[in-house]
């Protein structure tokens, strides 16, 4: 079995495939100022099987487009959706976040919760700039530091790992580079990564390896699944991600 397959698998049957909470979306909604009261066109870019999506649901109304590239994800999502009243319609969409066929200033809204470093913060604000309308919101969280020094083997594992990483004053220079408006931020507390990630994840570890465990693929995700936690509650002093609301210029 293939890499993606054996991850969608891991992860798939879990609420979230990434450090998160309703009420972090909730309070990043309400910082982007938006006006909840019209009707509007939102993408949700790297939803996975959309926590965050199926709660902007309930908050908006009008259309969610819900992309990802695995469509066991989507599938998921969409078997959410049927058993719940939502007041936006989500509309699944299963394409790369790197050639999204959507038209220029087509959206209101564009949300990723720890997604976008899949094709890098800088690329990713640039390349989806162009479908938000003047004045549109970008709401978006990355993985980042919470502080200006920190340990050298943690320093040396994440500049590695993904050499974005950057303290919030760099991600907002990043913002404003690209030309946005950094409207708010604020970094996920613990409970984000643990209650609702990691622990939960690190719950699915006995029975993924009991299915697939013959596979070294999947021998492999989880030795490195556990070694990301452990590396998190070692480390938890030193990273985070921030929630970045931004609204495109001009
Ligand atoms: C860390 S998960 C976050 C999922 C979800 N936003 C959450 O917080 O629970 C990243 C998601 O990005 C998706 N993804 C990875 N590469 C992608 C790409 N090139 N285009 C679209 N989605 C992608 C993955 O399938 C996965 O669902």
């Amino acid at each position: 079995m293939d890499e993606l397959t054996l991850l969608s698998k891991l992860h798939g049957s879990n609420h979230r495939q990434g450090p998160g909470s309703d009420a972090a979306t909730r309070l990043a909604l309400t910082l982007s100022g938006i006006d909840k009261s019209r009707r509007l066109k939102v993408a949700d870019i790297g939803c996975g099987t959309g926590a965050q999506t199926l709660t902007l649901a309930q908050e908006l109304t009008g259309e969610i487009v819900a992309v990802d590239l695995l469509p066991a994800f989507l599938d998921r999502l969409q078997e959410t959706v049927s058993h719940r009243h939502l007041s936006a319609d989500i509309t699944p969409l299963c394409a790369s976040m790197d050639n999204l066929p959507f038209a220029a200033e087509e959206f209101d809204l564009l949300w990723s919760e720890g997604a976008i470093y899949h094709i890098g913060f800088r690329r990713g604000i640039a390349l989806w700039k162009p479908f938000l309308k003047p004045g549109g919101i970008l709401a978006v969280s990355e993985i980042s530091w919470t502080t200006l020094q920190r340990p050298r083997p943690i320093q040396d594992f994440w500049t590695q790992a993904y050499p974005e990483i950057d303290t919030a004053s760099g991600k907002i220079k990043a913002l404003e580079e690209a030309g946005y408006r950094v409207l708010a931020h604020f970094m996920l507390p613990q409970d984000c990564w643990m209650e609702n990630y990691y622990t939960p994840l690190q719950a699915s570890l006995p029975h993924f390896l009991h299915t697939y465990g013959d596979d070294p693929t999947a021998q492999a995700i989880a030795e490195s699944t556990q070694q990301e936690i452990t590396c998190y509650t070692e480390n938890k002093d030193y990273y985070s991600y921030g929630f970045y609301i931004a609204q495109k210029q001009g």
